[in-house]
């Protein structure tokens, strides 16, 4: 045995003793699983026996996706690195990295370090669950491997239950990386370590496409490798992730961007997926991007390859259970609690749900299809007085049992002030009526869902979850939302259509970087003789006023729109700051746009401030 692995071997004898009380490795019980990485204990010789003494190389050489932490709780957070081999010829197959973490960014006052290990199994991804932390603390980090120390990152633990402070978050969704920049991401880094005490993700981190002509137009240099993939498209050779090594590629292009990798070295994010992070409009395992025009869509290896690149490259807690069949390798839902006046009850709204209502494919004029395959899919644009009777016979699940009971039981056991729902898609009811619009042919002067992806397709379930919840107690509770590419705060109703006071309240957040909603509905019209000869393609641009008059719970809509949100909640108020950036296909960004908004306690209502 050689000095490196006699070392090695002796740290990990040490990760024994030290484990339980300081440090545990991630993943399956293995600990080395899919992205666990093998995780040391306090090494004692620190300066002379880490995995390359010197560290004089270039960090950008082996870290090249920097570095993030997740999923803060009061005495622990997830570290996260991947070490790249590429430019290492003769790097081992298991290569050891050396981890620190301190109270001060000179790493004077060490309070964890040891060695870990990564290897192809897991993409050479690197996730430590760093145990005995203190409350409300900020930490920095740092890892070194392959003769280079990475960068110093900053996180920070949540409050404790009984702490008295305010709790600062940036809500966020929809990154697509196609021909788009992260000018929200850049303004939020800004704002400087203190502006935030973490980043609630809620969904669309990746898309699984790299240029569909639907939604994305591919530049130079932002454009997205998917080495294997499906054909979508022959006319644009548009193509959607399918294997294990499509995934990580498109999680290792996303992640190099440095606005995105500045924020996750500033602050802990707590992520939740949409359907992006596998298909769109995805449900359990099933795609629809081909509303089953080619067959049914189910491809279960897909949906695992999907949730494995996910647990590899995103620093959160879940475990990730490599033996076990989806769903049950990957359980995301979860509570995180944020001192005396938050907890946040985040939400899978694609491993279990059921299949959207309305089938692909045929014609079905009750609901406002009039013709098969329509190019809206079967989920957009539903004639309400169709869908309502279908749904209320139906009653599809959203959440699935296990889940829904889970929400039922854990939101009114909490003692916190505000109750947080992370949504990955809104609960608002979002209608839009066009029965005002002389234009417009009589069969469609009428009220459409504008998505039954969202929870309007799942509206019995919506009812049933917030009439449980308001009937065992609960108060302060307040939606985060995304998926749908606009800015909206809203008043949520047990029933939407016999609007009576409030029970909660939603943010829906714009797209980081993704088409708007408004630009995606004009280049869906646009894009179709019969929807253009309906004369919708003028009224598209009135998107705002069409769903304020329609909507009446919607207290600020802004459909052409990307940003994030931030929140700071405390024992008085929500307080709401909704960040408009300017246009994220051009790679100068201007200044922001700030509307704010507030809920106070007991409220259930939005004001514009
Ligand atoms: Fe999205």
């Amino acid at each position: 045995m050689d000095r490196r692995r006699f070392l090695m071997a002796s740290a990990k004898l040490l990760a024994v003793t030290a484990a339980a009380r300081s440090v545990a490795a991630c993943g399956d019980a293995g600990g080395n699983g899919a992205g666990g990485g093998g995780a040391g204990g306090d090494s004692p010789d620190a300066e002379t026996s880490g995995p390359d003494a010197a560290l004089d190389r270039d960090p950008t050489e082996v870290f090249t996706l920097g570095l993030a932490s997740g999923d803060p709780r009061p005495d622990a957070v997830i570290l996260w690195t991947r070490v790249d081999r590429a430019r290492t010829p003769d790097a081992p197959a298991t290569i050891p990295v050396r981890y620190e973490v301190a109270t001060d960014a000179d790493f004077t006052d060490t309070v964890a370090s040891g060695e870990a290990t990564v290897d192809a199994e897991g993409d050479d991804t690197l996730r430590l669950k760093i145990e005995g932390l203190s409350p409300y603390t900020v930490y920095f980090y740092r890892f070194s491997a392959l003769g280079a120390r990475s960068i110093t990152g900053r996180t920070k633990t949540a409050p404790a239950p009984d702490q008295d402070v305010p709790v600062k978050l940036a809500f966020a969704s929809c990154q697509d990386f196609n021909g788009r920049y992260y000018h929200a991401w850049a303004w939020l880094a800004a704002q400087g370590p203190e502006a935030v005490d973490f980043v609630l993700f809620l969904g669309d981190y990746i898309y699984e496409t790299d240029a569909d002509p639907r939604f994305q137009a591919t530049t130079p240099d932002r454009a997205v490798v998917i080495p294997e993939g499906i054909d979508l498209d022959p006319a644009s050779g548009a193509k959607a992730a399918r294997t294990l090594g499509d995934y990580r590629s498109v999680y290792r292009t996303y992640r190099s961007d440095a606005d995105l990798q500045a924020v996750h070295a500033l602050f802990p994010f707590v992520n939740i997926w949409d359907d992006h992070e596998f298909a769109d409009d995805a449900w359990q395992d099933h795609s629809t991007h081909f509303n089953e025009a080619q067959g049914d869509e189910r491809d279960t290896a897909r949906r695992q390859a999907a949730n494995r690149a996910w647990f590899e490259y995103t620093p959160a807690d879940p475990a990730y259970r490599a033996g076990a069949s989806f769903p049950d390798d990957l359980r995301i839902y979860r509570s995180l609690r944020f001192g005396r006046h938050a907890e946040l009850f985040l939400m899978d709204h694609r491993s279990y749900r059921a299949d959207h209502l309305v089938p692909e494919g045929p014609e079905n004029t009750a609901v406002g299809k009039f013709g098969p395959n329509s190019t809206l899919g079967s989920r957009n644009f539903v004639l309400k007085e169709g869908f309502d009777p279908l749904e209320a016979g139906a009653r599809p699940s959203l959440l699935g049992e296990a889940q829904r009971t889970w929400l039922q039981e854990a939101v009114p056991a909490s003692n916190a002030t505000w109750k947080l729902l992370g949504n990955s898609t809104q609960m608002a009811q979002m209608l839009i009526d066009l029965s005002g619009f002389p234009a417009v042919p009589s069969m469609y002067r009428k009220s459409f869902y504008f998505s039954c992806d969202q929870w309007d397709g799942y509206r019995s379930e919506r009812a049933a979850v917030l009439s449980a919840l308001i009937a065992a107690g609960v108060t302060n509770l307040v939606s985060f939302a995304g998926d749908i590419h606009a800015f909206f705060a809203a008043e949520l109703q047990l029933d939407f259509d016999a609007p009576a006071e409030p029970v909660a309240v939603e943010y829906t957040c714009a797209g980081i970087s993704s088409s708007s909603v408004q630009e995606i509905t004009q280049r869906t019209v646009d894009g179709s003789e019969v929807l253009s000869a309906l004369g919708l393609g003028a009224l598209v641009p009135q998107m705002d006023a069409i769903l304020t008059q329609t909507n009446p719970g919607y207290r600020y809509i802004k459909a052409q729109a990307n940003g994030l949100g931030l929140a700071t909640i405390d024992a008085a108020e929500v307080r709401v700051r909704l960040v408009h950036v300017p246009d994220v296909t051009m790679k100068t960004a201007g200044e922001p746009t700030i509307v704010e908004c507030v809920t106070r306690a007991g409220s259930n209502r939005v004001e514009l401030v």
